[in-house]
Parts: structure tokens; sequence; C-alpha cells
């Protein structure tokens, strides 16, 4: 089946055909990242410009290398520089990059479904960095690539999503991605953040920690979204800590051969337990290199690429 689409916006939207599109051909560039010369030339002639409106340093530095390694011209947006400081909106900053004779958007945004809109205004193909509390699609392809290669498969295994849920566009993307290749997935944390409603979403709820972690193969940290929630919603940091920080006590009740993930960036020390994160169950670094493979999946299948002509690895 050829990949057909052209913009890239949720992973609500995708098959699992489509999925397994991406991460098989984020494997074959996984393995020219681990060449010498890692520069491949599907892009060449094409400018990707990263039009981050919300801070980021993964996401916006990995898109950054992926184009790079495509052999893209990369244009990264300054959002305090440009005219959106003087009232420029959304669609016209857009309209006149393409303008410019961009190729593609990549767009972090605070408003849910910003790239959608994009998409249904611009000719060039737009690519979702995440979108408020909504999705963040190329985060939860590279949380499932991780997976894959510590358990081989998600499929039956346990995955365990700790922390903010409401608020995380990254817990929405890993439950789409995650249940519909056949993973059961826990959502744990205090009841204002980690709501019933969340269950048709094909989830498992609980607020008991202990209970949630036991069995499960994989447990993700998420942060606490400040900015994108009121206040009050728990008393204070210092007790979600101590109800739903993983330390290494608590790190005790899970089994010796799950792994650690985070999407970044962490805050040490609040849901987290320092030591944790750079102890051997964490794969959180590695979760950022797979992103970079990721993105140029991403990248390159937008731009029309197919992933059976990724160039084979020597
Ligand atoms: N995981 C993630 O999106 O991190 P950044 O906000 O630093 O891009």
């Amino acid at each position: 089946m050829p990949w057909t689409r052209k913009h890239f916006l949720t992973i609500e939207d995708l098959s699992v055909a489509e999925i397994e599109q991406v991460l098989t051909t984020a494997g074959a560039f996984r393995r020219i990242l681990d060449r010498r010369v890692k520069k491949v030339p599907a892009l060449r002639g094409k400018t990707i410009v990263n039009l981050f409106l919300e801070p980021s340093t993964r996401t916006r530095i990995s898109f950054e290398m992926a184009a790079k390694l495509l052999s893209a011209e990369v244009i990264s947006f300054d959002a305090d520089k440009s005219s959106t400081t003087k009232g420029e909106t959304l669609k016209d900053t857009a309209l006149n990059i393409q303008a410019l004779h961009a190729d593609m958007i990549v767009l972090r945004h605070s408003a849910s479904g910003s790239p959608r809109y994009l998409s249904e205004r611009l000719g060039i193909p737009v690519v979702n960095a995440g979108d408020g509390a909504h999705e963040h699609p190329t985060q939860a392809m590279l949380d499932v690539f991780t997976m894959r290669q510590h358990l081989g498969t998600v499929k039956g295994k346990k995955i365990v999503i700790l922390g903010d849920i409401l608020f995380s566009r990254v817990a929405r993307s890993d439950i789409h991605a995650l249940t519909k290749l056949g993973a059961n997935v826990t959502i744990v944390g205090p009841s204002t953040l980690v709501p019933h409603w969340f269950e048709p979403l094909g989830v498992t709820v609980s607020h008991n920690l202990r209970e949630a972690l036991a069995d499960a193969d994989v447990v993700m940290l998420l942060r606490i979204q400040h900015e994108r929630q009121a206040s009050g919603l728990f008393p204070s940091l210092g007790e979600y800590t101590s109800m739903f920080g993983l330390n290494q006590a608590r790190a005790a009740w899970i089994k010796p051969d799950a792994i650690i993930m985070h999407p970044g960036p962490i805050n040490r020390g609040v849901e987290i337990d320092s030591a944790l994160a750079d102890s051997g169950r964490s794969v959180i670094l590695q979760q950022v290199t797979n992103g970079i493979a990721v993105r140029m999946a991403v990248l390159y299948l937008c731009a029309g690429g197919q992933p059976e002509h990724v160039a084979p690895v020597e």
C-alpha cells in the first residue's frame, strides 16, 4: 500500500497500516543514523520551515536535524523576532511562508487543531509538532518505536502512563497509537488529572499507583503541564510528588525489566526521582535519539517518499 497522506496531523487519523509504514520507514532511517555518513539526498532542493510558536528543545532540534540529514534546507522561525509580535495571524504567517516558496511547514502551536486549520488553507504539507493539549503525533511514533526496541512488540503489553493526562497531548497520541497496536494501556494519577471520561479511548483509568504499576512493562511519566492548566487541580507540587512521584521505593513495585520513559522535559524530583531518570531502567535519551529517525520518516513520507524507497543500508 503506498503512503498517500500529504499532512501528518494526528495519530487518531492513522490506520494501523499507516502507523506501521511510519515505523518501518523510521527503522530504515534509524539504521542510517548509525552509519559514518548519515546524510541522504532524499529531500535535496526542498525547504522546510519549522514554525514553532511554543517553546521546544527536543522536537524543534530533532525536526531540524531530520531535515538536514535528508538534505533539505531548513529555516527555524524565531517567533520573538517575527511579525507575529505585531499581530500577524497564524494563517497570514503561514501563507507568507508558503509564498516564500517553502515546501513544508512543521507547526507547534498552543491551539488544539491549528495544524489541521493550516492544512485546510495551504497547498503545502503541514506536520504537527504538538498542538495544545490535542496531539503530538511524532512523539507517539518515537515512543512506540522505542518500546518496540526493548519489548519487540507492544501488543498485549501493559503500558502505564502516569501523571497529568488531562492536559497532555503526548498522552492522547500515545493512547491512540498504543491501543491501535493492541497494547493494554493504564492511565494513573490524581482524579483531577486522570478523569474517567478517558475510558472510551480504550484505557484503564486508575488512581492507585501501586496497583497500576503492578506487572507494567513500560512506565511512561508525564510532567505537570503548568502552561495549560488552572491552579487548584492538586494541592501542591510537593503533595503531587509524595502521592504520584516515581522514586526508588516505588520503582521496586515495577518488574525489574520494565523500562521507564518520559517525553521530556523532565522535572527532576517532581514526577521522577533524579537518580531513577539517570538509571539503566530509563530509556529517556534513547527516545530523543529515535525522534530524529521518526521525524526523518515523517518529513520523507509527507514530501511524497515511499517506505520501500528508503535507501537500503550497507
Ligand atoms: N517532548 C517534547 O515535545 O519536548 P520539547 O517540548 O522540548 O520539544
